[in-house]
């Protein structure tokens, strides 16, 4: 893969965009359960880059993760770094995506993990498959971008625009031709392979008159669920069977934002993509013919009932990692703190990555970036110059997280900023519950785990009460990323089985960047296969 600067033209404007070989969205990776994927990355641009391969669970590879400043110094203009890894019981779809500062704006693009060779699916096998990315477009540079508004401290600007396959759509300004369109033979099935890839907004996709069967999420599969809408947090992958059972015309397919908040007028304009039927003479669309176009409705972009019953009935096919007993009990507070930092005269104790400016912290703790990274430190063991373990496993503070108390600064705004990491032996089996705090966000918190998949044993409103929560210890989903529920909570598990460093943060990268994260040091184990190898030769040095 080349890192380089490309010129584009979008929605009016011509600029330079960084891509990898020219290409937005970059080159698709295909390949198969059990390959080993070897990748050389040059950076051709001025700029810092890495690449992150999300949801690869990159057992013992941990060095190939690719977040900058955790698993690996960034590749410096002019450097090149090859990340090897193993795609060990996966297959679906995943993305890999730049992980540093905003690049990841234009630097994302699809991975297809096929089944070993001579498994099928466990469904009907599709005529076709494509890919589907939603994406986001900013005209400003999405890096520099992060800067002003880390800067000003205040919030994030509203994309320009949104994109399927890297195309606005027909609605936007300059873009009659900018569209993306998918050609389907009536009575075929399709497999669509479905990622959020977008900056800052979880969305929902529709395709008019066509239902979707979602089959696997986050490379897992699922029990089969049809539905007319999905809805996708950034980082989340789903792969859906659609069938061209349409009369012969062009559906819209389409894109818009999920927002939870209810009280925020919120209008946007929809990417819109055409799936569009080849006419009856085979393959070729009659361009003659009297064309039928159906627009697509997309939900409001408040449909919470929706986005729940959704997440409700996404289930595994098979739990077979799910540990039934645990010996590790988490409870991470995540949130942003902004209120008190924007009052005239800043909360004393109001730390934010910048002082007075929106800030955003788990169990009261705002990462701060550390200069090296921190896999590096740790295997280095020079850990204290770098960060400190010392990582809460429960909020400090007594704290009724939903309900607040009347006249009481929030939680968030008592947050220190640190690099702080949590530790777990090798084997541990983890619960951690994802509280929201939910006193000024307007959005879901969509919180992803490098290294691992996790199980979603449960899902709530308002405080996670540990005597009345009801868990799914049968069929949970297994994923990577989860967008916990605003003024809620989620509950997740998994085994500590895999030794490194590994980021969990928000995958709205506005909140990564005020510091929604934290990392998790996971030990080696006993046998060589339970210890994380030497850094490869070529890893790049700060
Ligand atoms: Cu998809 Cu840490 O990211």
């Amino acid at each position: 893969m080349q890192v380089q600067t490309t010129r584009i033209t979008k929605l009016c404007h011509t600029k330079d965009i960084v891509t990898i070989n020219g290409m937005l969205p970059g080159p698709v990776l295909y390949a198969r359960e059990g390959d080993h994927v070897v990748v050389k990355v040059t950076n051709e641009t001025p700029h810092n880059a890495t690449i992150h391969w999300h949801g690869v669970r990159q057992m013992l590879s941990c060095w190939a993760d690719g977040p900058a400043y955790i698993t690996q110094c960034p590749i410096q203009a002019g450097q090149a770094y090859t990340y090897r890894f193993t795609l060990a019981d996966q297959r679906g779809t995943l993305l890999w995506h730049a992980h540093v500062s905003w690049l990841r704006a234009t630097v994302y693009g699809a991975i297809v993990i096929y089944p070993k060779p001579g498994v099928p699916y466990p469904f009907p096998h599709p005529y076709e498959e494509h890919i589907i990315i939603l994406g986001d477009y900013w005209n400003k540079d999405a890096v520099q971008l992060e800067r002003q508004i880390l800067d000003s401290g205040g919030a994030a600007p509203p994309a320009d625009a949104f994109t399927i396959n890297g195309h606005p759509g027909p609605f936007y300004n300059c873009s009659t031709n900018d569209v993306y369109q998918l050609r389907v033979v009536p009575g075929k099935t399709y497999l669509f392979r479905i990622i959020n890839a977008a900056l800052n907004m979880e969305n929902f996709f529709t395709i008019a008159g066509h239902k979707m069967t979602v089959v696997e999420a986050d490379a897992d599969y699922t029990k089969p669920f049809t539905v007319d809408r999905v809805m996708l947090a950034p980082g989340q992958t789903m792969n859906a069977l659609v069938h061209a059972d349409q009369p012969t015309g062009r559906y819209h397919m389409a894109m818009g934002p999920y927002q939870s908040a209810r009280n925020v007028a919120f209008q946007s304009i929809p990417a819109v993509a055409y799936l569009q039927y080849a006419g009856r003479a085979g393959g070729h669309f009659d361009a003659a013919a009297p064309l039928l176009i159906r627009p697509a409705q997309l939900p409001k972009f408040n449909d919470n009932l929706l986005v729940k019953r959704n997440t409700d009935a996404l289930r595994s096919l098979q739990a077979t990692h799910l540990p039934l007993e645990i010996n590790r009990n988490l409870f991470f507070t995540i949130g942003l703190n902004a209120e008190a930092c924007l009052r005239p005269a800043p909360n004393q104790n109001c730390q934010g990555t910048n002082t007075s400016v929106f800030a955003a912290s788990m169990n009261n703790v705002s990462f701060v970036q550390p200069s090296i990274s921190v896999l590096q430190a740790y295997y280095d063991r020079i850990r204290g110059r770098v960060f400190t373990d010392d990582f809460p496993g429960v909020p400090l503070r007594v704290y009724d997280f939903v309900n607040g108390a009347p006249n009481r600064a929030p939680v968030d705004t008592q947050s220190v900023n640190d690099t702080k990491v949590f530790v777990l032996e090798y084997g541990d089996r983890v619960q951690l519950v994802l509280q929201d705090t939910g006193t000024i966000t307007t959005e879901n918190h969509p919180m992803h785990l490098h290294g691992y998949s996790f199980y979603v044993v449960g899902n709530g409103k308002g405080n996670f009460n540990p005597r009345t929560a009801r868990l799914n210890l049968v069929d949970p989903p297994y994923v990577n990323t989860i967008a916990v529920p605003v003024g809620g909570w989620s509950a997740i598990r998994f085994v500590a089985d895999n030794p490194g460093a590994w980021f969990m943060h928000c995958h709205l990268d506005i909140h990564l960047s005020w510091g929604l994260s934290m990392v998790f040091i996971v030990k080696d184990g006993k046998g060589p296969s339970e210890t994380l190898p030497p850094p490869p030769a070529d890893l790049p040095r700060c």
